[in-house]
């Protein structure tokens, strides 16, 4: 059996875990050989490729990104893409496909297994807004990053005695922001799920000062005001039709310059959410996942995506996965609210 392994959309941490277990129990278990597809689907599509072997994934676990590059390429928006696809596969004698990706790499995966490739899924983003799966690889990464910065801020927020605004990762769902704003004493949070009042984060800001707190608003990027729209950094998209966002955290800190005279920052987080070494957690969960993908492999469970359900790894159908996106549901964000202010 030769299997191929790729990596795409946004990079992160346990990228590299998933690939190192997945090699390691195909070869060690079943001598299986391994075929790794650079950069996401533009592997597969322009047949590039790297030597996946023991030696190649021996002491990759620790390392951010992925050693096999990424890219938001879609073989679908390309005239012909899903026939050099199969052809590179054959090509290079692929007998199964595990792809690691969020909702537009499994997303074409999903596609994929209708048209008769034989691949399995494996949930990676640091959003964590992939549907039937508790949690994704990243996430516990970008939210402890996030969390120390936040702890930083906090002490020279109240040195200054200013309001900061961190601006998080997170299109659609704010994950990031929740769980990073409540472990770090956010006096607001603020996600893409609840249109929020500026007038409100206000109120927040001049509470937190009579408490004696320097407020910090922990903001994802595609949280959207009341009374205004997303705000987005270009016109420009990608080949899944995504904005590029990041530009609420400034436009909330000048509002609340504005409206309240405390002068507020912003520091947006950015990429480095995504970068470095991965969490313990996401170092077991992204084993995990390269474990059990070998294992669907070897039972011939096409067509499925790992999954966590507990702690236990599950088998889901890849388009139950990518149909629809877990969002923050209204029961959790009020749990994070009791705190704001
Ligand atoms: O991978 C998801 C994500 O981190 C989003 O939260 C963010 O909007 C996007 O990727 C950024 O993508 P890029 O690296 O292409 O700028």
């Amino acid at each position: 059996m030769r299997i191929g392994v790729l990596t795409g959309g946004g990079d992160c941490p346990g990228l590299n875990g998933v690939i190192r277990a997945a090699v390691t129990k195909g070869v060690k278990e079943y001598g299986y050989d391994f075929v790794g597809f650079r950069d996401g689907w533009k592997g597969p599509l322009e047949g590039l490729t790297m030597e996946l072997n023991l030696e190649t994934v021996r002491d990759i676990l620790p390392k951010g990104g992925t050693i096999l590059g990424s890219s938001r390429t879609n073989p679908f928006k390309i005239d012909g893409g899903v026939e050099k696809i199969k052809e590179n596969l054959a090509k290079h004698g692929i007998d199964a496909l595990i792809a690691i990706g969020g909702e537009d790499t499994l997303g074409v995966a999903t596609k994929l297994d209708a048209l008769g490739v034989k691949v399995i899924g494996v949930p990676k983003t640091i959003d964590n807004d992939l549907n039937n799966t508790d949690y994704t690889f990243g996430f516990d990464t970008a939210v402890n990053i996030a969390v120390e910065a936040i702890d930083r801020l906090h002490t020279t927020a109240e040195s200054h005695h200013r309001p900061i605004v961190v601006e998080v990762m997170g299109r659609h769902a704010g994950w990031i922001a929740l769980h990073s704003g409540m472990a770090s004493s956010g006096a607001a949070v603020l996600i893409p799920e609840v249109k929020f009042s500026v007038e409100k984060v206000c109120e927040y800001v001049l509470s937190s000062f009579k408490a004696n707190r320097a407020p910090i608003i922990v903001i994802a990027e595609g949280a959207i005001p009341q009374d205004g729209d997303m705000v987005i950094k270009d016109q420009s998209l990608d080949a899944f039709g995504h904005v590029k966002l990041s530009g609420i955290g400034d436009w909330l800190a000048a509002e609340i310059t504005e409206r309240t005279k405390y002068e507020t920052r912003c520091t947006v987080l950015g990429h480095i959410q995504r970068g470095g070494t991965p969490t313990a957690f996401d170092r077991v969960l992204s084993t995990r996942f390269g474990l059990q993908a070998i294992t669907a492999i070897h039972e011939g469970d096409f067509g499925k995506m790992m999954a966590l359900h507990g702690t236990t790894i599950a088998r889901v159908p890849l388009a139950s996965a990518t149909s629809e996106l877990k969002l923050v549901q209204p029961s959790l964000y009020a749990e994070a609210e009791v705190f704001f202010g």
